[in-house]
């Protein structure tokens, strides 16, 4: 039994009383809580692998926040982490492989990531799952998330963070046979990886692709999309009775709306390139009555609580401003209210609660307004 299902009925473009909220890295530096947890935990692997610790840190913005739903405190690296291309994270430089997808020899001897070796992260969602319980009751549903194909295979093959991902963009255009083999192998694991934490507890889905955007048109598509549809197409559409939502997320994807329109999400999430007005009558165009996440820029999270408030607040104006998802449904409902990427670590975390009293008082006067 569900407290609170606004999350789970926006992205199935149900009715709502208010615009849900959540954000992405919602659990992360900027919360002081958060801090003290790394630090009993020792490192950010440490915290993650630690499903005790995760469940703390998953829970944390909820008890601060009137949040809509948990996201499971994991990264993506763990999957590559898991196919035994040696994870780290140092301090201040962030994530790094030992041992990046550099030859040939190297990628054809990749293999699907070891479910056994992810198992830290699948008890860290049932243990997520039953601290949300109070009272009999579970507060808010529980995202799981992977990323996608060719994000992963990003960081697989240039080996860590890089301005331009130069190795993995290189391989691509000179072996995008090699390319996709990376491809399939990521597209089997992350499937494999979501129908695990479906199994745990997860109640929606996640595909992080953040570097997508930086594709050529055409290769997108065939490589960043072709491959998130492959690991969506392997998917249940429904666990133990209940629909099952995707939501992905292409960064900078905005001009590739028809594309993903047809890759089968649920939800398709926007950074701030695109109005979520002129995304949504992009999809009623098409013929797709997807719900929209996102999107407000997070770096005006750095704003006084004022101009937050009127920055969400044209936001919403700007959806209710568009034709509703079906007849009968108010222009607000289909969207979940999110930042158009993760939160910096650098946010003062009173804004957060003066974007959340902004989204819920607005969206329920503008509901109330029809
Ligand atoms: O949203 C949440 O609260 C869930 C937790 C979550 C983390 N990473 C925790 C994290 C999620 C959903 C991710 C996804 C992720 N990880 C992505 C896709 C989304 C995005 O932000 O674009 C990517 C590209 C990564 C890879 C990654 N992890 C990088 C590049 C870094 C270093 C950069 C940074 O922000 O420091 C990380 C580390 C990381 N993952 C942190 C957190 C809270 C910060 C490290 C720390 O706490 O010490």
């Amino acid at each position: 039994m569900l407290l609170n299902d606004r999350f789970l009925k926006a992205c199935l473009g149900e009715a709502v009383d208010q615009t849900p909220l959540w954000l992405m890295r919602q659990a992360g530096r900027y919360l002081p809580e958060y801090n003290a947890t790394q630090a009993k935990a020792g490192s950010f692997l440490g915290l993650a692998k630690n499903p005790r610790y995760a469940t703390e840190v998953t829970l944390q913005p909820l008890d601060r926040y009137p949040l809509d739903a948990a996201i499971l405190f994991s990264d993506i690296l763990t999957v590559p982490d898991a196919m035994g291309l040696g994870l780290k994270f140092t301090a201040g430089e962030g994530p790094s492989f030992d041992h990046p997808l550099r030859t040939e020899e190297a990628v054809k001897k990749l293999r699907i990531a070891d479910m056994d070796q992810l198992k830290y992260v699948f008890d860290a969602v049932s243990e997520i799952r039953k601290a949300l319980i109070q009272d009999g009751k579970q507060r808010v549903p529980l995202i799981g998330f992977t990323g996608s194909p060719w994000t992963l295979a990003c960081y697989m093959v240039d080996g860590s963070s890089t301005d331009d991902f130069r190795h993995a963009k290189t391989m691509m255009f000179s072996r995008p046979d090699l390319m996709q083999h990376i491809l399939d192998v990521n597209a089997k694991s992350v499937a494999a990886y979501l129908i695990e934490q479906l199994k745990a507890g997860a109640q929606a889905l996640m595909i992080f692709d953040t570097w997508g955007g930086m594709l050529p048109d055409g290769w997108y598509q065939k490589m960043s999309l072709a491959s998130m549809q492959k690991v969506i197409e392997l998917l249940p559409r429904e666990y133990e009775g209940n629909r099952i939502p995707i939501i992905m997320f292409t960064k900078g994807g905005a001009v590739w709306m028809d594309d993903m329109a047809q890759a089968g999400a649920d939800v398709i999430a926007i950074d701030w390139t695109i109005s979520l007005s002129r995304a949504r009558k992009q999809l009623l165009a098409l013929g797709k009555p997807l719900a929209l996440q996102g999107n407000l820029d997070p770096l005006i999270l750095f704003s006084e609580p004022e101009q937050i408030a009127t920055q969400a607040k044209s936001l919403l104006d700007d959806l209710a401003s568009a034709p509703g998802l079906k007849p009968g449904l108010h222009a607000l409902d289909g969207h979940i209210f999110n930042l158009g990427h993760g939160i910096s670590q650098f946010t003062p975390p009173q804004s957060v609660s003066a974007l959340a009293e902004a989204v819920t008082k607005y969206s329920r006067a503008l509901r109330s307004k029809r």
